[in-house]
C-alpha cells in the first residue's frame, strides 16, 4: 500500500505538465484499476473485496485510488487495503485539478501496465465485469472495451430520476450525432466504465492531448486517441452502494462545452463554427439598425456603421466565451480591440480591393464581391485563430 499527494494546482486546463512527471516506466501485462474517489469512505470495503473476488487470475493486477476526499476515505482505504491481496495505492490530490476528469486522467497516467481499467468507487459499475472487459479485449484485440449500459442485457436502472435518465439519453444522442464515425460501435460514449490499452493513450499523453472537462473521460479519450478496434461489454448499472452522487447541473453545462471545445478540435471545424457565428451576427446588426432608424433621426449609413459594431460584439462574445474559451494567451482587451480592428479593417479594405478586381482584371461586381469576402473571411478567421487564439 502507497500513498502519495500532488501540491496545489487551481487551472483546470493544463493538468498535461503535472501528468508528464507522474508517468511511470511502462510494461506489457498487468492491470492497473483507477479508481477516482470523492468521499466514498462508505464504499471502499465492499468495492475491494469484491474487486478482489473478481481479477482475472493469473493477471497482475493492482488498484490506483485517484482520491480528491475531503472525508476518511483515504485512511478507510489503508486500513482496508491490507486485508485483500491485491496491490493497492492511493495518490490524494489536496488540490483537485481537473475533478473527476483529472482525477482519471492522473490515474491514468500513473498506471504502467498493459491494460488500465477505469471504474467508479461507488459499485454501480459491477466489478464482476472485469474479467469479461480484459477477456474481451484480448480476443478481439480491440483497443479499447466499453462496459455498456446501452447494449444487449444492459440496462440503466440505477441512473434514478427520469431527469437523470433523459439527460443521459439526449447526451448520449448528441454526442453520436456530432461524432458519427468515432462513435459508430459504441453505444454508451458516456460509460464511466472501461478498459483500454495502455499503448493507446500513451501518445496522445505525451503530447498533452488530453484534457477533459468534466464527467465524460471516455468520449475524450475516444476522439483524440481514435481507437481502431473498439468492442463493448453489457452490464446493469445498478444504484450506488453507499452516499450520493457528485453530478449536478453544472457538470452538464461543462460537458456542453466540452462536446463542442472535442468537435472544433480541427481547424475546418472551427473555420465552419466561425462562419456559422459570423452569420448568426446579422441579427443583432439588423435589430439594432431597426431601433436606431426608428427611434432616432440617424441617417441610415450611420445608424449600420453602429448597428454593425453590435454584430461584431456579439460574434466576438461567441468567440471568446465559447468557441475559444480556454484558449486566451492575450489579455480580453487585446483580444477584444484585436477583434474589433481586424473586422472593421475588413469592412474598410474590401471595398477599394473590389474595385481594383473590377477595374484592373474586368470581373462583374458580384463575383468580385464574392472573392473579397472570401478573401476577407479567411484572412480573419486565420489571424483569429493564429494569433489572437494561439
Ligand atoms: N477524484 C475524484 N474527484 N473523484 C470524483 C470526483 C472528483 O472531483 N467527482 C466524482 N468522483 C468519483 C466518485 O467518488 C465516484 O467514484 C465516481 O467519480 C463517479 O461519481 P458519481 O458521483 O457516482 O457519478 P455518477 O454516478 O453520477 O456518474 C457516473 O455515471 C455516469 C453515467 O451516467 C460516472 O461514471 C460518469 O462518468 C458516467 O457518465
Ligand atoms: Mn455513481
Amino acid at each position: 500500500m502507497t500513498t502519495s499527494s500532488s501540491p496545489s494546482k487551481s487551472r483546470l486546463e493544463p493538468i498535461a505538465s503535472e501528468v508528464e512527471k507522474a508517468t511511470k516506466p511502462t510494461t506489457d501485462h498487468g492491470i492497473t484499476i483507477v479508481i477516482p474517489t470523492f468521499n466514498e469512505a462508505a464504499n471502499i470495503p465492499e468495492l475491494l473485496s469484491r474487486i478482489s473476488a473478481a481479477v482475472p487470475p493469473g493477471e497482475e493486477t493492482s488498484v490506483l485510488f485517484v482520491d480528491d476526499s475531503t472525508d476518511d476515505t483515504l485512511e478507510v482505504i489503508e486500513k482496508e487495503a491490507a486485508r485483500i491481496p491485491l496491490k493497492v495505492e492511493v495518490h490524494h490530490r489536496d488540490a483537485p485539478v481537473g475533478g473527476l476528469g483529472g482525477a482519471v486522467m492522473e490515474g491514468i497516467a500513473r498506471s504502467g501496465s498493459r491494460w488500465i481499467v477505469v471504474m467508479d468507487a461507488d459499485l454501480q459499475h459491477p466489478p464482476a465485469l472485469l474479467s469479461e472487459l480484459i477477456s474481451r479485449g484480448e480476443e478481439t484485440s480491440a483497443q479499447l472495451v466499453v462496459a455498456s449500459r446501452y447494449t444487449g442485457e444492459g440496462s440503466r436502472s440505477g441512473l434514478g430520476s427520469r431527469y437523470r435518465v433523459l439527460v443521459s439519453g439526449a447526451s448520449t444522442s448528441l454526442a453520436k450525432v456530432l461524432f458519427p464515425k468515432l462513435l459508430r460501435g459504441v453505444s454508451d460514449p458516456m460509460s464511466g466504465y472501461f478498459a483500454i490499452r495502455r499503448e493507446l493513450v500513451d501518445q496522445a499523453r505525451r503530447t498533452g492531448a488530453l484534457r477533459p472537462l468534466g464527467y465524460k473521460i471516455l468520449l475524450e479519450l475516444i476522439v483524440r486517441c481514435r481507437p481502431h478496434a473498439v468492442t463493448e461489454a453489457a452490464y446493469e448499472f445498478g444504484p450506488r452502494h453507499a452516499g450520493e452522487s457528485k453530478s449536478s447541473v453544472r457538470e452538464g453545462l461543462r460537458f456542453l462545452r466540452h462536446l463542442l471545445r472535442l468537435r472544433t478540435s480541427g481547424a475546418p471545424a472551427r473555420a465552419l463554427a466561425f462562419g456559422a457565428i459570423g452569420l448568426s451576427g446579422f441579427l443583432p446588426n439588423l435589430a439594432v439598425l431597426w431601433v436606431l432608424i426608428h427611434n432616432t433621426g440617424l441617417h441610415y449609413t450611420a445608424a449600420e456603421v453602429i448597428a454593425n459594431q453590435a454584430g461584431l460584439l456579439w460574434n466576438f462574445l461567441l468567440i471568446d466565451k465559447v468557441l475559444y474559451r480556454g484558449r486566451e494567451p492575450l489579455g480580453p482587451h487585446t483580444r477584444l480591440l484585436g477583434f474589433i480592428a481586424l473586422a472593421n479593417a475588413d469592412l474598410v479594405a474590401r471595398i477599394p480591393l473590389t474595385v481594383l478586381l473590377v477595374s484592373s482584371l474586368s470581373l462583374t461586381p458580384v463575383l468580385a464581391t464574392a472573392i473579397t469576402l472570401v478573401l476577407g473571411f479567411t484572412v480573419r478567421f486565420l489571424s483569429i485563430d493564429r494569433f489572437l487564439y494561439r
